[in-house]
């Protein structure tokens, strides 16, 4: 490598930092560990004698008690050796300024309806101003809705680039995306008239794209004037239509300049074919018709992929990935550079813990230690090769190629004509795309399973988590959705686990012990809901028929059950405050932890049984990014929406009856003295149904006291009450 030349050494391109406190940590770990194993031995050793009460009940505690505890031991894989990676952009430019690879940006949208086109348009512009050589970048857009109203906004976006990319160089704008610009206080900080035309252009086209989606259908010149709108014909349907290929923007061609007479990124616009008859294998599909597509245009060497409503949040992030790729001596061995998934739509207590905060501040640090994060899908840059299937070997140094390794003499249309071929449904038939190639198809979470699938290869990954994020997206602000969109993940990763890419016995000796578990921990997040339903009812019924399932406060073995649970509890606040949340938002971060355990995750795991069993068929939902100003108004006063007859509400309603029912109801014979069986033995019982109803408070107050759309509807009140007082008359007399 040429450091030499440049006097440069060997200074690294990155660096690796490793956790502060870890010896604490595991100290503090290996304590809880002997507290739980005492756990263990108190359940084993005090089994109810056969015909004696709780008998039953006693052995599902000891069911859920090892699996809890087995479930921590793996969870301790992402917090043992937490990974810090720091980036030298300035050693990246000195050395190689010149020589930068190429690179290839994937925007990927499905549904205008969901997904409005100004939304992907900012997306695709903030791409489009990277701070990185123009004539080295291309941006495909993938539309999988086969939208005319989101081509005619790319078009309209590609003519908006060429104000809008020069504007941000020239300014150092921050953020690129024109929306989150115009509405941020930066933007008040140029008092330049270029600042006034660049807004008035953006008004004018946002003006122009809310119309043309509001009336469904684009201004009549506009229409005529281009040639792209001639492949949307009477016949086209959503699933049903010709590739549509459209190089908007064509890098090569030295007439595309924008208005200061630099040259501008290509853009492209694609939405693969699409028949009845055949899978389009959602998201997967599509990004692997982009991959070879582009793999004929402009065949950047790195690939970045990101959801349309993730926009960049800073200008400088290729180069940071670079900084990973290009380093000297550890750079061959990295597959891809996964950036954390930040929003921009969280309020301060985060009702919903849409901001997965642990998972991208602590969780993914700890795999980084271990070879590297999980491929999430969006916000990730790879190496082309390696997403093609490459293994890896240490001989093989990529060699990185400034220039464009495709002829040149092509007009823009014959390369479309020639390119729209691979992007054909038919094209995948009898090759290993899906399989061996791209991403991998048939799974729910199709991006875990490549990264996975790459990992296996010998590749490692980088977690790369700067203090100013590189991506914002829209969080869910419904807890409808967000309960879906956790059955998704968790039923996708559950699959993987039982899949031929198995993380347990496919990755064994091909990624280290410490990823295997850390992969388990996401694979298991559908089965821990067996454990925590029991967890969160069983002990309440006993309760309410005043049988002990838990030591004495006076015995001895209360203090493992004691110490286990203010540890655990202690160190989870510590943690969140510690990652930058409040204390009402770990409370709430605790309520959505049981939700999704009660519900989705439950619903995952059932529904991934039936698909074993050949029941169902494996469904991608969409989740909705624009919301009516009612529900935002809630969201904002972080009220919880209820709203809809979501069936898992119902499970949501009924548990949190039931507990209800038991606190009062035996609240009321303490008070009364008419006795439980003293509280001494019942008191770790009594808390537990204390804090299940204190945590959910708000679900109380949406099923009797709300007044407001977003309440419980009356017909889940009614369930949900019937099924409650039902559940415990029978545990209460029936047997
Ligand atoms: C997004 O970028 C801006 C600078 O343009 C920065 O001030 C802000 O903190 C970033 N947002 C987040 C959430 O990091
Ligand atoms: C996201 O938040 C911004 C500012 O808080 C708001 O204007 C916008 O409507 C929100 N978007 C959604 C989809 O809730």
């Amino acid at each position: 490598m040429g450091n030499n030349e440049h006097g440069i050494g060997n200074l690294r391109l990155f660096e690796t930092r490793r956790g502060k406190g870890r010896i604490i940590y595991r100290l503090f770990a290996a304590s809880v560990f002997v507290g739980i194993l005492l756990i263990w031995v108190y359940r084993a050793s005090h089994i109810p004698r056969y015909g004696e009460e709780g008998r039953l009940g006693w052995f599902g505690l000891l069911g859920a008690e090892l699996w809890f505890g087995l479930y921590w031991v793996l969870t301790q894989s992402l917090r043992w050796n937490r990974t810090y990676r720091f980036t030298f952009k300035d050693r990246l430019s000195q050395r190689y300024e010149n020589d930068l690879p190429r690179i290839d940006i994937f925007v990927c949208t499905a549904d205008p309806d969901i997904e409005p086109p100004m939304m992907v348009i900012n997306t695709v512009l903030s791409v489009m101003a990277y701070d990185y050589p123009p004539e080295k970048m291309a941006v495909y857009l993938s539309d999988d809705g086969g939208s005319y109203l989101t081509f005619y906004a790319l078009l309209e976006a590609s003519i908006f680039s060429q104000h809008w990319v020069p504007f941000c160089k020239k300014f150092n704008v921050e953020p690129r995306s024109p929306a989150a610009y115009f509405s941020s206080d930066s933007c008040n900080t140029i008092k330049d008239k270029e600042l006034a035309t660049v807004k008035k252009l953006y008004e004018e086209m946002e003006n122009r794209i809310t119309t043309a989606v509001k009336l469904g259908g684009i201004p009549g010149d506009v229409d005529l004037n281009h040639k792209g709108f001639s492949q949307w014909n009477s016949s086209s349907s959503r699933r049903d239509h010709d590739t549509i290929l459209q190089i908007l923007i064509d890098g090569r061609d030295p007439n595309a300049k924008d208005i200061e007479g630099c040259a501008l990124p290509t853009l492209v616009y694609l939405a693969r074919e699409k028949r009845p008859q055949y899978p389009h294998n959602f998201k997967a599909g599509a990004m692997n018709a982009l991959i070879r597509v582009s793999s004929e245009i402009s065949n950047g060497q790195v690939i970045l992929n990101v959801d349309c409503d993730m926009y960049s949040n800073n200008s400088c992030s290729v180069r940071d990935a670079l900084c990973f790729f290009m380093d000297e001596e550890k750079g061959h061995e990295i597959a891809y550079v996964q950036f954390p998934q930040n929003y921009e739509n969280i309020t301060k207590n985060d009702v919903y813990s849409s901001s997965l905060r642990l998972i991208s501040e602590v969780e993914f640090h700890g795999l980084d230690g271990y070879g590297g994060p999980l491929y999430i899908g969006t916000g990730c840059f790879h190496r082309r090769d390696t997403l093609c299937g490459m293994e890896f070997s240490k001989e093989n140094r990529t060699r990185w190629r400034s220039e464009n390794d495709k002829p040149t003499k092509e007009s823009a249309d014959e390369l479309e004509t020639r390119v729209k071929d691979l992007a054909s449904c038919a094209y995948e038939r009898n090759t290993q795309w899906g399989k061996e190639m791209g991403l991998r198809y048939g799974c729910p979470v199709e991006d875990v399973i490549t990264g996975l699938s790459i990992q296996c290869l010998g590749w490692k990954s980088v977690y790369y988590n700067p203090t100013r994020n590189g991506f914002l997206g829209v969080a869910s602000t419904s807890l409808d959705i967000t309960l879906l969109q956790h059955k998704r993940w968790s039923e996708g990763d559950l699959l993987i686990l039982l899949s031929r890419y198995s993380p347990a016995w496919y990755g064994l000796g091909k990624i280290s012990p410490g990823l295997q578990m850390g992969y388990c921990t996401y694979c298991l997040w559908a089965p821990n809901s067996l454990a925590t339903v029991f967890y969160s009812m069983v002990p309440s019924l006993y309760l309410l028929r005043g049988i002990s399932l838990f030591p004495q406060v006076s015995s001895p073995w209360f203090l493992p059950f004691a110490y286990v649970l203010i540890a655990k509890y202690a160190y989870s606040l510590a943690e969140f405050l510690w990652s930058g949340g409040t204390i009402l938002g770990w409370w709430n971060d605790q309520r959505i932890w049981l939700f999704k355990r009660t519900t989705s995750y439950l619903f995952a795991f059932v529904d991934a049984m039936l698909g074993l069993l050949g029941y169902s068929e494996t469904s991608f939902i969409v989740t909705n990014k624009v919301t009516d100003p009612d529900v935002s108004q809630r969201y904002e006063q972080e009220m919880m929406e209820f709203r809809t007859s979501f069936p898992m509400f119902t499970i949501l309603a009924t548990l949190a009856m039931l507990n209800l029912i038991s606190l009062v109801w035996v609240t009321k014979r303490v008070v009364t003295g008419s006795g439980v069986g003293g509280f001494d033995s019942m008191a770790l019982q009594y808390i537990l149904c204390g804090v299940l109803v204190l945590i959910n408070l708000p679900l109380y107050s949406a099923l009797f006291f709300r007044n407001d759309k977003g309440k419980m509807p009356s017909s889940i009140t009614a369930k949900s009450v019937f099924l409650a007082v039902s559940i415990c008359t029978c545990s209460m007399y029936l047997y």
